[in-house]
């Protein structure tokens, strides 16, 4: 069967960091540094992202380039026979769990993106009622969470080169452009110095090994790493593509991203006066008092300023989710010999089923649970402190362990092969295997 490919270099670093930068980048970070303390969090966090989570991703890369496959055929051709499969079955399954959930809140996004376009999303409303409201309705948040599905259907089932690398390639610097226009918007306004101050002052007093498990928790989600969404895409890289290079650019962009949204949002909040901490309603509740507060008196600049950032996370919310479905539409489509967008609309539909499931658990299902938690909960917390970790400690353990060491060596080709080996062997797995275990523990 003929395999797409990205047609170039900077087209499979767009698509991988297209990955990775999405609403874990500008919903979630914001929102757990906020109720984690802050500039001591974001220490923690990048220890994560560059001594556990990279490691995943150049293994992930090293893994879905040498074999040219799937996230479950790649261990079949890498290590025919041995249960290393499980892993790859395990990342495609997580790709349906996320991707259900995930276009939920993407959903929200784009019901968020249309109110503040036609001009309802401003002064005067009753923001914290309008979200409770909106997501309890049993239809209006399953429309948008469709749409949202459609539209990463389409750009998944046009393929790797013209659906998903073209598609990245507009989408990133547009994403890119978009925050840097809103960070100086933010850094502009009074008493911005205190959400600076924030960011930037560690309290380590408020750490506790929940802010460690939430941190690596975020670096993997925020990362795309540990379900085999990267190997995924670094089976369409070219033989030129340099790996650890690539990662490195794909970690710095996201973390970037993900602080520099720390700064839209926290000058903002501080600005206006509200809590940090106040949780995931931080982008959908708050965000609109602190643009009413900030621009009432110019509805235009309010316009303006919510407009674009509903619209930034929208962009960055599908380059994310397309790499989602890619995992279980690659995986179908190769496995059963299905037609691409064949593949892709058998995904497509059960993650609409389960998405619809997720999206009920904010209302008409609100009691209906699992382990104590409603469908959109139990998603999150089975792929963020389960599947994801598990996954990225078999990856790295599976490459700096059984893999053959020269076809390792040369997929790397780099003169920090020695040092990545102890990564992926030592430093990666005992590091995720401790933070993992605590966080089973501590449930
Ligand atoms: N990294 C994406 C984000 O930050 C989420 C994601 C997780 C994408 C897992 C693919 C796989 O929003």
């Amino acid at each position: 069967m003929e395999r797409g490919n990205f047609g170039s270099k900077i087209g499979a670093i767009l698509a991988s960091a297209g990955s990775a930068v999405g609403l874990g980048n500008i919903w979630r970070f914001p929102t757990e540094c906020g109720s984690n303390g802050g500039a001591a969090f974001i220490l923690i966090y990048l220890v994560c992202v560059f001594f556990l989570a990279m490691p995943v991703m150049v293994a992930e890369f090293v893994i879905g380039r040498s074999s040219r496959s799937n996230a479950v055929g790649s261990y079949r051709v890498l290590a025919p026979g041995k249960p290393w499969v499980v892993s790859g079955f395990m990342g495609v399954l997580a790709g349906f769990l996320v991707l259900s959930y995930y276009s939920v809140v993407a959903g929200w996004t784009l019901d968020y993106t249309y109110e503040s376009l036609v001009g309802n999303l401003m002064s005067g409303a009753d923001f914290g009622q309008y979200f409770a409201d909106f997501v309890a309705s049993p239809w209006r948040p399953v429309l948008f969470l469709s749409i949202f599905l459609l539209i990463t259907h389409y750009v998944v089932a046009t393929g790797v080169e013209k659906g998903i690398e073209r598609y990245s390639k507009i989408m990133m610097p547009l994403l890119l452009l978009i925050i840097l226009v809103l960070a100086v918007f933010s850094l502009t306004m009074p008493n911005a110095m205190e959400g600076i101050r924030f960011l930037l002052t560690p309290d380590f007093s408020k750490v506790t090994k929940d802010v460690v498990i939430s941190a690596m928790g975020q670096a993997f989600f925020s990362l795309s790493v540990g379900m085999g969404t990267l190997a995924t895409y670094a089976s369409y890289f070219n033989k030129e593509t340099k790996l650890l290079p690539s990662a490195i650019g794909v970690c710095t962009i996201d973390t970037m991203v993900a602080i520099s949204a720390g700064f839209i949002i926290f000058p903002a909040v501080f600005s206006v006066g509200v809590s940090a901490d106040s949780g995931p309603g931080l982008v959908f509740i708050t965000l609109p008092y602190v643009f009413q507060e900030a621009f009432g008196t110019v509805p235009v600049l309010e316009y303006m300023f919510s407009g674009l950032f509903y619209v930034l996370l929208l962009l960055a919310a599908l380059t994310s989710s397309i790499s989602m479905h890619e995992i279980s539409t690659a995986y179908i489509h190769e496995t059963f010999k299905l037609s691409r967008p064949k593949a892709a609309a058998i995904v497509t539909a059960v993650c609409f089923l389960m998405g619809i499931a997720c999206s009920l658990s904010f209302g008409l299902w609100k009691d209906v649970t699992v382990m104590g938690k409603g469908f959109f909960d139990l998603f999150d917390f089975i792929t963020a402190k389960f599947l994801m970790p598990l996954g990225g400690l078999l990856i790295c353990t599976f490459v700096g362990w059984d893999m053959n060491k020269r076809i390792v060596a040369q997929e790397l080709n780099s003169r920090f092969t020695s040092l990545l080996m102890i990564l992926f062997s030592w430093v990666a797995p005992i590091g995720i295997g401790i933070i993992f275990v605590y966080g089973l523990i501590s449930g």
